[in-house]
């Protein structure tokens, strides 16, 4: 058929949907044991986030709320400068609110760096990190994440909310990115 999806540059799967639904499914059982009391605010960094973030807050057992941010790297299409810009902001006040960012992948942490110095600075009662998959290695320092899904090995990935030049997001599973950006 000339109109299927080509799919020839991921075709090694490295985090399955079965498996991605099973370990969402762990984490939002922490999460909801955690925030017993007082539900957390999910806020999604677009768009990668933004499937993972729907699984997980299905998984989690607690009045949630949402909000969202998008933010821009300055750099090519699969390298961070660490510059971001902040292209869509939250609605939602953050003050005394105890705040979970959701992410897709931590890569060299810069992006993470950067979003939580800026929402630290609207005084949340808490904020921690719950980020689906992170890049072995590559961090410069600790992170400080709360919530890992799953740590995968240096190669680019696409799928499941994760994309190169916006293809591939709709996957179901994680896949490695064989071809040219
Ligand atoms: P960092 O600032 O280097 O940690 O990069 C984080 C951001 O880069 C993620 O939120 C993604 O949007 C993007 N990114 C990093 N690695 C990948 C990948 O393997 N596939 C798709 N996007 C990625
Ligand atoms: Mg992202």
């Amino acid at each position: 058929m000339s109109n299927e999806y080509d799919l020839a540059e991921c075709q090694e799967v490295v985090v399955s949907a079965e498996r991605l639904q099973r370990r969402i499914t762990e984490l939002g059982a922490q999460i909801t044991a955690d925030y017993q009391g007082r539900p957390p605010l999910l806020v999604g960094v677009l768009k990668g986030a933004f499937m993972f973030m729907s699984d997980l807050a299905r998984a989690i057992e607690l009045p949630v709320e949402f909000d969202f941010m998008a933010v821009a790297s300055y750099g090519n299409a699969t390298k961070t400068s660490g510059v971001v810009r902040i292209v869509k902001d939250l609605d939602i006040d953050l003050g005394g609110r105890d705040v979970l960012l959701v992410e897709d992948i931590i890569d060299s942490g810069l992006t993470l760096k950067y979003l939580r110095t800026n929402l630290l600075a609207r005084q949340p009662a808490s904020l921690e990190v719950c980020a689906l998959l992170v890049r072995e290695g590559l961090q410069e320092s600790d992170p400080d994440l709360k919530y890992v899904g799953f740590h995968i090995p240096p190669d680019f990935v696409v799928g499941y909310g994760l994309d190169v030049a916006e293809r591939f997001r709709n996957l179901p599973d994680i896949r490695r990115f064989t071809g040219t950006a």
